[in-house]
């Protein structure tokens, strides 16, 4: 049977810490609404003790959303975890994600607190927030630099205190699919107890290797994946949800897992989080930029209209995209003008064809964007030229 991988989407907590990616209430839970509605796993809602207005989201999140559960995030502290517990308390299904730096850089440097001391609030966190709901994440800050043995205790003393779910962050982006595939392999076979959580990965893009790493981490054992629409986060951002869910589909002989999200709907989250949060998405983003399923070039064009497989590898309605976009551009061929021709509502013969071709390219080696009203205005000279 094919493993389910459980997607947690962080894009209203993770997401919202972005420089300038703020939201509004109201924009909040549209996105929480449309994430539910996609088949999101878990809706990682906010950070309850950071604001009265993340508290407020958090809470009121949990009231609207009927099929994902709702988690609160609070650092190792009782205020933290008890703010956090409120926050989510109403939702239907309920989860407090509790964590703690356990890297010797963070400890020394920003916990300023001995190795021993982090030990005990692994425990005493995870034991507060089980007070408030069954269901609890632990994460380890910085995981994937903390020194190997040490993470091992920690996650064993968690899973004692009752956390049902182990996330190991790549807090900075810094390591590689080989290293974090085999980190997961190694603390799920030394640590006694690890087939009494789930384990996760929440993997930060500094690099450029989040989706990659979550992929590989998968690979090792993780059977949840953190991650946002339009791999929006801190610095260079989290893990891509689209990019992760569409890898696992197309290349399911590779990532035998299934997952619930409903993929036409991508595309419709992708615009959304991106007009919420007013950060652009670039063009040539993965699945959801504006050229991910735009050619240009002629030997493309024509592989397209021959056959679409010879240049994409998903269908573009599969995320939720109308088609295939066939951009007319100075490196376009007959083949496609032709085509577009049609589209517009012209059968040209074979000379008038060619001429309209000829200007075309002229056209297109002066103007960079050339649209519909360019051919047709081309064409239209063409036609009354001829009959002159
Ligand atoms: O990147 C990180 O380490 C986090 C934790 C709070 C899970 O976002
Ligand atoms: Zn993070």
């Amino acid at each position: 049977m094919t493993d389910n991988i459980i997607i947690f989407d962080t894009t209203l907590r993770d997401g919202e810490q972005s420089p300038g990616a703020s939201m509004t209430l109201e924009e909040k839970i549209q996105v929480a609404k449309l994430l539910d509605e996609m088949g999101v796993d878990v809706i990682e809602a906010g950070f309850p003790i950071a604001s009265n207005g993340d508290f407020e989201a958090v809470s009121e999140i949990a009231k609207v959303v009927k099929n994902s559960t709702v988690c609160g995030l609070a650092r190792a502290g009782n205020k933290d975890i008890d703010r956090a517990g409120e926050a989510v308390k109403h939702a239907n299904k309920s989860r407090i994600h509790t964590f703690i730096s356990t890297s010797p850089l963070h400890m020394k440097f920003k916990l300023q607190m001995e190795p021993e001391t982090v030990y005990e609030k692994v425990i005493s966190s995870v034991t507060r927030a089980r007070n408030w709901t069954d269901d609890v994440e632990w994460s380890c800050e910085d995981g994937t630099r903390t020194e190997f043995d040490f993470m091992c205790r920690c996650v064993e003393a968690a899973i004692n205190a009752g956390a049902t779910t182990i996330n190991i962050p790549d807090t900075v982006g810094y390591t590689t699919p080989d290293e974090i595939e085999s980190l997961f392999r190694r603390v799920i076979e030394n640590v006694p107890n690890s087939d009494k959580a789930i384990f996760s990965a929440h993997c930060h893009n500094d690099l450029g290797m989040a989706v990659a790493n979550s992929l590989a981490a998968a690979k090792g054992g993780a059977r949840q994946i953190e991650c946002t629409i339009n791999g929006l986060g801190e610095r260079a951002g989290n893990a891509a949800l689209e990019e992760i869910i569409m890898a696992i589909r197309t290349r399911n002989d590779v990532f035998a897992y299934t997952t619930g999200i409903n993929t036409k709907m991508l595309t419709r989250a992708s615009k959304l989080v991106s007009a919420v949060s007013a950060f652009p998405v670039q063009y040539n983003k993965a699945i959801v930029g504006k050229n991910a399923f735009a050619h240009e070039s002629g030997i493309h064009q024509d592989g397209m209209l021959k056959n679409a497989e010879t240049y994409e590898i998903m269908r573009p309605e599969d995320v939720g995209v109308g088609g295939t976009d066939l951009v007319m551009g100075k490196h376009s061929g007959r083949h496609a003008f032709k085509e577009k021709l049609s589209d517009l509502g012209y059968q040209l013969g074979e000379n008038a064809l060619q001429d309209a071709f000829t200007r075309f390219k002229d056209l297109a080696d002066k103007k960079k964007h050339i649209f519909d009203e360019d051919i047709e205005a081309l064409v239209d000279d063409e036609v009354s030229n001829a009959s002159e």
